[in-house]
């Protein structure tokens, strides 16, 4: 089924996703697919991507394409850039998930993992930012979308350089934005925080850690991938035209919550009620 007639208006349009069969790319990649947008499917799991690929194309009326690509390799996002528009003479939008967290504690981090996450997380959504924007600068119009995440702006204890190049990743955008909002091109990020996703469920299993994530957010629940799908359509829409080198929280209020964490004898609501 397709969505008709829908708000997004994005039947026909072309997008890339990096690594598609990840947890959330996947969840884009079908959600995108619903809308009728055809997804050019990236990831160095190649099995994987190409039977994900030939599901996605068989359940909606919409093409689809797996690339194997290391989007750290500039070689590999070069003929990657090739084989989409080979198949699509166009690419309207590009949103980077690809990346990877190596924990740590801070003094034992290796500089081999350092570097490999800097090289994935913040060098491969430049290159591919770079080589598909190229593309959209010659079309005069595209999107591109980054999932950073909320530790970019906080950094996460022991999860290595992941918050740093995260950070990166923010500034990434703003400097696209700047330089090719010209062109026509905008370059937005999705911070979420806690998600669901099939590698984070085994954390969700355990009552008490749930508890404790739910406490931490305004909205006292955990993300879904429908949460960050619905952002990514948004921001690939022509909706949020106005929207450029923007930060979009998907994260219940959790950087709000700052306040909270700061106890009062007896509890903060406790306290409040016993001394109105
Ligand atoms: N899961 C969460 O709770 C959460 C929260 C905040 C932000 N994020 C961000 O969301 C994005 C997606 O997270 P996820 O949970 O879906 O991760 P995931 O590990 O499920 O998927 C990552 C995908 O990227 C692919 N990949 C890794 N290195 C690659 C490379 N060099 N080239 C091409 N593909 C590569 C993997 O094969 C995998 O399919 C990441 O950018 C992550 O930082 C996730």
């Amino acid at each position: 089924m397709i969505a008709e007639d829908s708000w997004l208006d994005l039947k026909g349009k072309v997008a890339v996703v990096t690594g598609a069969v990840g947890g959330m790319g996947q969840k884009i990649t079908e959600e995108l697919a619903k809308q009728g947008v055809n997804v050019a499917l990236v990831d160095i799991q190649m099995d994987r991507t190409e039977s994900y690929a030939k599901e996605i194309s068989e359940k909606y009326p919409v093409e689809t394409i797996a690339v194997s690509c290391d989007t750290a390799n500039e070689d590999n996002v070069k003929s990657a850039v090739q084989t989409v528009v080979d198949k699509f003479d166009r690419v309207d939008i590009l949103i980077n998930t690809a990346a990877i967290l190596r924990s740590s504690l801070f003094e034992d981090l290796s500089l081999a993992d350092w570097k490999k996450t800097l090289d994935i997380n913040l060098t491969g959504y430049f290159l591919m930012s770079q080589h598909f924007g190229r593309v959209m600068i010659k079309q005069g119009k595209g999107t591109l979308i980054h999932i950073s995440t909320m530790l970019s702006k906080f950094p996460e204890t022991y999860s290595g350089a992941y918050s740093v190049s995260k950070a990166g990743v923010n500034m990434l955008s703003k400097q696209m934005a700047a330089e090719w909002g010209q062109y026509g091109i905008r370059s937005n990020c999705i911070l979420p925080s806690l998600v669901q996703t099939p590698l984070s469920k085994d954390f969700y299993a355990d009552p008490e850690v749930l508890k404790e994530r739910e406490r931490v957010t305004a909205s006292k629940r955990i993300g879904t991938l429908d949460d960050i799908a619905n952002a990514v359509l948004y921001l690939a829409s022509d909706r949020s035209e106005y929207t450029n080198g923007g930060e979009l929280t998907v994260e219940g209020g959790l950087g709000i919550m700052m306040g909270d964490q700061i106890a009062k004898p007896g509890g903060r609501r406790e306290y409040a009620l016993k001394h109105k």
